[in-house]
């Protein structure tokens, strides 16, 4: 943005520039919105929304109007820590009859995702979810028709094709740089949250909560998965958590898929709650790599996480040692989905991450609960624009 370019004559320029880009809906309502801030209701006042409050707050394009939890405390003490000014709100039917706003963002259990998506889109709102944005592929299907019928717009995390290192492993792959790629691995996990049971009740496990981020990236980097096969299992099956105390663990807790791409090439996720990683939830100084993409020309390897990347490591020479590249992170942090779809709504220029793609990880973590099941190789129908970047 020029300096001496006014606000609105900016969202009026990039939303001109950007015409061939826009969705009929965003079109609509990025025309009718550029003089005002997008309003954000938040709805989840736990531990993640220590990260996407502030994110929220720090955009000069979104305004933060409401917070909702059902502990409603918890709404009234982040409205108080990080100086908000909302409106606080015990449960989402008086939230949505509450003050106005334009965006619900949803980080509440992951097991109601669907059901207040559902609710904010049938009262007139876009929504951000955290994944997954539904509880099986059919419902968050439905949600998507539903924000098309609604001419509204619904997005699912995580946020991984956004970062510069994800550009910059696209590009070689779209390059050629790889040679003929052929497979690659994912693997994510730690020793689970403590905080909450969700995470290990029916709907929850490591695939929706973990695995999610490298699926998104393998099928970003790789294009849609045709097939999958999965073995899961559950290694704890008690925990301790603070909300619950002592629980039997139901979802899986490790979780091997694997995904079948076109061309023949095959990648491999490996997610988990009980897996010893000092760098599990900071990934500042993790100087391993979490992504490995192998070509016959060369291969490359994501330092850090795909939700925290600190650069990727390629190796394309015979002779030569491999090449740490892309270390610069270009302002990219995972929380940062909400305020990219949500800031796509003023200025109409479309966001890397799609509804669709969303939609088709979910597909993929249900077809790896089937495979389990059954022992059988499971197809997968859905797709999404590919390549991403
Ligand atoms: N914690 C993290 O670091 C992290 C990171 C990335 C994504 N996520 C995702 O964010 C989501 C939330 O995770 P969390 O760790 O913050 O969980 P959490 O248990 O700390 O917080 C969830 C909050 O949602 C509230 N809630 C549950 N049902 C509700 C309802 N019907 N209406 C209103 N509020 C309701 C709970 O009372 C709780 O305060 C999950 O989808 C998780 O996968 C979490």
């Amino acid at each position: 943005m020029t300096p001496k370019m006014s606000r609105e004559e900016f969202l009026k320029t990039t939303a001109m520039a950007s015409a061939a880009l826009l969705v009929s809906s965003l079109e609509g309502w990025a025309a009718t919105t550029t003089e005002k801030k997008l309003r954000v209701a938040l709805i989840g006042c736990g531990s993640v929304s220590n990260r996407y409050i502030p994110k929220l707050m720090s955009s000069s394009m979104i305004e933060l109007v409401s917070l909702c939890d059902i502990k409603y405390e918890r709404a009234e003490a982040q409205n108080k820590q990080y100086n908000v000014n909302a409106k606080t709100y015990r449960n989402i039917d008086d939230m949505l009859k509450g003050v106005p706003f334009d965006m619900m963002v949803t980080t509440t259990d992951m097991q109601v995702h669907g059901e207040l998506n559902k609710k904010a889109l049938l009262a007139g709102r876009h929504v951000w979810s955290e994944k997954p944005m539904a509880n099986t592929y059919a419902e968050g299907k439905a949600l998507l028709e539903l924000a098309k019928s609604k001419k509204l717009r619904i997005w699912g995390a995580p946020a991984v094709v956004n970062s510069p290192q994800f550009a910059f492993m696209s590009k070689q792959i779209q390059e050629g740089k790889l040679g003929r790629v052929a497979s690659a691995h994912g693997q994510y996990g730690h020793t689970g949250p403590g905080w909450s049971a969700f995470f290990y009740e029916k709907d929850g496990g490591s695939m929706p909560d973990l695995g999610v981020y490298n699926i998104a990236t393998l099928t970003g980097l790789l294009g849609p998965a045709r097939s999958i096969m999965a073995m899961t299992s559950i290694v704890n099956p008690e925990r301790t958590v603070d909300d619950k105390g002592k629980i039997k663990v139901v979802a899986e807790d490790n979780a091997h898929i694997l995904m079948m791409h076109d061309k023949n090439v095959i990648s491999h996720v490996m997610c988990g709650f009980c897996y010893f990683d000092p760098h599990g939830h900071e990934a500042t100084n993790q100087t391993l790599h979490s992504i490995q993409i192998y070509g016959d020309y060369g291969n490359m390897r994501l330092i850090g996480y795909d939700w925290e990347t600190n650069g990727v490591m390629l190796d394309t020479d015979w002779e030569k040692p491999p090449v740490l590249m892309s270390t610069d992170k270009g302002g990219y942090v995972w929380q940062e989905g909400a305020n990219v779809v949500g800031e796509s709504l003023l200025t109409g220029i479309e966001p890397k991450i799609n509804v669709e793609h969303a939609l088709h990880v979910l597909e993929i973590i249900e077809a790896a609960r089937k495979s389990q099941a059954t022992g059988q190789r499971i197809k997968v129908k859905s797709t999404f624009p590919f390549p991403v970047v």
